[in-house]
């Protein structure tokens, strides 16, 4: 009986691309399964949320949004068939709520305490199981929200290499391929190794293949995606190579890859770059910092010279190539003078599109245990002066460009 209930799955993707790449593979392992997906959470069965911790503004958003299946807890326990009355008058048993991805990892299972309404956590290295562990929370029916047992699986540290193979694509045009998994970089103000782990390159050969299924499927523009693409490298194949590969992959029209760090782009990038016809011409270079002192804080690994000399021969090699940056301000200790080095770089590089963040602490993280100094009002106030000059070189960009 339990079979037919509990069918209809409901996925809310927070975060970056490497989420939404995840979310679809959650969403393939799922169908596999013979579970359904839905757009609709009020009709769905089991809700997910796969998240993202890299600022405490984007997990406040999530524990929001779980917050408001808090109500089923609490009048749930007065009704004996565990059924709530929404406040359209609908009468709904209460969904099976789990929390995935990289909060899941940060916070394992102090979640349950946090949000009792959730009742598995998974980590990001463990989203194969997600399938056994609803048929599970299933099988138990009524004992399981009975003695409100909870399940967590965040001890992974390898993903299989067949949950890139489901053939499930929610996109049809376009499709995200991972390439590596992870980062052993640690910006100090980064949560992504401790949650995500140390970078993991997959086999040069998968990718491929996973290319190649792709493109049969008629999706024929991608992009690469991992934490830090340049640092690639499996079986003497390193990035470089590894796009020549996919460039000659029969069918595929176009790809780009993100993200890069600065300290592995090499000048033999650009020139490939220069040189594959299906590579788009676009770099996303996160710079973090215009400041010497700031960067070497970040464990960044580079100088402002040497960001802007590898500014130079990209533009100078990669001809009208576009180049987007991330920039964070506010971390503890940035002066104004550090700050006016970061608006200058800005203003000297003049980016196509900046994505400016203010600095947020963040747990496992070095930066944590810096004094977080920069008020809140200053970090609005850096934020918005690069945020409006960005605005004014793109507009001046624009006007050259019609
Ligand atoms: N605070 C603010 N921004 C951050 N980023 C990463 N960690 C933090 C943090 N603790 C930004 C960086 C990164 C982008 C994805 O998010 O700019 O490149
Ligand atoms: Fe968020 Fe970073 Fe995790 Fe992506 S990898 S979901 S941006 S914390």
């Amino acid at each position: 009986m339990n079979e037919t209930i509990a069918k209809k799955v409901y996925l809310r993707t927070f975060g970056c691309q490497m989420n939404v790449r995840d979310s679809e593979v959650i969403c393939g392992l799922l169908k596999k399964n013979n579970f359904i997906l839905t757009e609709n959470p009020h009709e769905a069965e089991i809700i997910i949320f796969n998240t993202c911790s890299v600022r405490k503004h984007a997990e406040d958003r999530v524990w929001s949004e779980i917050g408001k299946y808090k109500k089923f807890i609490v009048d749930s326990s007065k009704l004996s068939d565990k059924k709530l009355r929404t406040t359209n008058h609908e009468v709904r048993t209460k969904p099976i709520i789990g929390l995935v991805g990289c909060m899941a990892q940060a916070y394992k299972e102090k979640v349950f305490t946090k949000a009792p309404q959730v009742d598995f956590v998974v980590g990001p290295n463990d989203i194969h199981k997600i399938p056994e562990i609803i048929s599970k929370i299933k099988s138990m029916g009524d004992g399981y929200s009975l003695f409100r047992q909870k399940i967590y699986e965040t001890e992974g540290n390898l993903r299989p290499e067949e949950i890139y193979h489901t053939g499930i694509r929610l996109d049809k045009e376009h499709a995200y391929v991972i390439i590596s998994e992870g980062c052993s970089n640690y910006c100090s103000y980064c949560i992504v190794p401790y949650v995500r782990g140390n970078l993991r390159n997959r086999n040069y050969k998968d990718i491929l293949r996973e290319i190649e299924e792709t493109v049969d499927k008629g999706i024929n523009k991608i992009t690469l995606l991992g934490q830090n693409v340049n640092a690639y490298e499996y079986d003497g194949v390193d990035f470089v190579k590894l796009i020549e590969l996919v460039n000659a992959v029969e069918g595929l029209e176009e790809f780009s890859f993100i993200t890069s760090h600065p300290k592995d782009t090499s000048i033999d990038l650009f020139k490939t770059m220069a040189n594959l016809e299906k590579i788009k011409k676009y770099l996303h270079l996160p710079v973090q910092s215009g400041s010497d002192r700031i960067l070497n804080l970040m464990n960044r690994g580079y100088t402002r010279k040497y960001y802007l000399n590898l500014v130079d021969n990209y533009r100078k090699i990669v001809k009208e190539g576009i180049l987007t940056t991330d920039i964070i301000v506010g971390f503890p200790t940035e002066s104004e003078g550090d700050f006016l080095d970061t608006y200058n770089l800005v203003k000297e590089i003049e980016f196509d599109a900046s994505f400016i963040f203010k600095y947020s602490p963040r747990p496992f993280t070095d930066a944590e245990k810096l004094p977080d100094d920069v008020p809140k009002e200053e970090k609005e106030r850096r934020h918005e002066m690069i945020l409006n000059l960005q605005k004014e070189i793109s507009r001046k960009k624009k006007s050259k460009n019609v």
